[in-house]
């Protein structure tokens, strides 16, 4: 099926490893122009040589904190600069943070700033060009809320998922759409640690209807539908790519 997504440009944040690397390895493939945000230079510039060698459309590539103040801003102007437009913006960026019940401060608002306050202000910060130009695609990375024990990012998620929401009911007379996909597990760096040895096979066996945690790619393809012209009618909806899974562990 044609994606009708060549030409297109999109930005994509925590580009280097994991989800978001699948997501622009299958954007480029399917021939948008991405510019790949992240810390790791070598994973960034591995990233380039491998979507290349696989005939995707090479990436431009940003090397940017995140959570730095001004990291939206500068994102955001880097995308102008070197994309011309921006058609898709995929908010990818996070990290698990569990913490405890009673506990300081400090991961509380780190991981609120780095898995919704940025997301939302790289999005403000290229919602004046989307409005102008009356249209825009916006895909959020959320997880369950699910949980049995408490997770930072999954509380921020939470906010991310209500504000995509409101965003899309306000947004959709511009023509931009929003819509969040919600992984279950997925086998990336983030999740590996939780699960040594044999544990990722017996949690599976006895959790996930489909019997595995998921790969990277499986995130990707439905990412690239949604951002697609074939999603046209999909807005303000939550994507859920998860084995039948539907709650986490932790
Ligand atoms: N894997 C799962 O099962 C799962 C489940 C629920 C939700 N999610 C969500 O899915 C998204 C992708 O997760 P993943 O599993 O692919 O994680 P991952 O493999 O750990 O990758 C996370 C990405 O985010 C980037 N990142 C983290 N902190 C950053 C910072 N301060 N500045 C810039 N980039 C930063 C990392 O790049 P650098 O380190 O190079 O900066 C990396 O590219 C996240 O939002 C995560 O919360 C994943």
């Amino acid at each position: 099926m044609d994606l009708y997504l060549k030409e297109k440009t999109a930005v994509v944040t925590g580009a280097s490893q994991g989800i978001g690397r699948a997501i622009v390895r299958e954007l480029a493939i399917e021939g948008v122009k991405v510019l790949a945000v992240a810390r790791n230079g070598d994973l960034l510039n591995s990233l380039k040589a491998e979507v290349v060698a696989a005939g995707g459309v090479e990436p431009v590539t940003l090397i940017q904190d995140f959570v730095a103040p001004d990291g939206p801003q500068k994102i955001a102007a880097a995308a102008l600069a070197a994309l011309g437009h921006v058609d898709i913006l995929v908010n990818n960026a996070g990290r698990s943070r569990p913490v405890e019940v009673v506990g300081p401060e400090e991961p509380w608002k780190e991981s609120m700033t780095l898995d919704f306050e940025r997301h939302r202000q790289l999005t403000q910060a290229l919602l004046p060009h989307f409005m102008e130009r009356k249209q825009g695609v916006i895909l959020n990375l959320t997880s369950t809320y699910e949980l049995r024990t408490l997770n930072v990012s999954a509380v921020a998620k939470a906010a991310v998922v209500a504000w995509s929401k409101q965003l899309a009911g306000q947004l959709g007379r511009y023509g931009i759409r929003v819509n969040c996909l919600q992984p279950g597990l997925i086998d990336t760096e983030n999740i590996r640690p939780y699960f040594p040895g044999d544990e990722r096979r017996k949690f599976a066996e006895r959790e996930i209807p489909l019997g595995d945690f998921g790969e990277p790619q499986d995130m990707a393809n439905m990412a690239a539908f949604l951002v697609s012209p074939r999603a046209r009618y999909v807005t303000g909806t939550v994507a859920t790519v998860d084995g039948g899974m539907r709650y986490h562990p932790f």
